[in-house]
């Protein structure tokens, strides 16, 4: 009996406590060439770029904008961790300060996939 209840105290001040810990196991901040990567990488196909350039690119590749940078792997992992069609249905409705779409007003489902796929891998096509 008493054994239950601090099993029944203890259980939520662990998961509190557990919560610090995740984080410190997060990805380290981005070096300065995770950045360079970021700023130099570009999708292979002319229309997902085009698409890029004007909607991800702005956060995907900025250091301040707290967005998992493009071709940084290491990021991106606990994304991707989570499943494709959880990253997707994300971008599409947006996921805390991700807006909608990534404000790609014109980017189908499909774009967001590749979107995603291009942006959580090391290499692609250069500038
Ligand atoms: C206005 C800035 C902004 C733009 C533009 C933007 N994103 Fe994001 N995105 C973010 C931020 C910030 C996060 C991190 C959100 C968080 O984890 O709290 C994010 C996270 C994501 C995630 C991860 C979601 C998850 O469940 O972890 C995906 C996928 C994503 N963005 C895709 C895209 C795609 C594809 C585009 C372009 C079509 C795009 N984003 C454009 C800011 C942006």
């Amino acid at each position: 009996m008493r054994l239950g209840i601090v099993t029944r105290l203890c259980f939520p001040a662990l998961l509190l406590s557990g919560l610090p810990a995740c984080k410190e196991e997060g990805p380290q901040p981005p070096s300065a060439s995770d950045i360079r990567r970021a700023e130099s990488l570009l999708p292979a196909s002319a229309e997902l770029r085009a698409r890029y350039e004007r909607s991800c690119m702005a956060c995907h590749a900025a250091i301040d904008s707290k967005a998992p940078l493009t071709g940084s792997v290491a990021q991106w992992k606990p994304r991707i961790d989570k499943g494709m069609a959880l990253l997707v249905k994300h971008a599409m409705e947006g996921f805390n300060a991700m807006p909608p779409k990534g404000l790609c007003a014109d980017c189908s489902e499909a774009d967001m996939r590749a979107l995603i796929v291009f942006m959580s891998q090391e290499k692609e096509e250069r500038k």
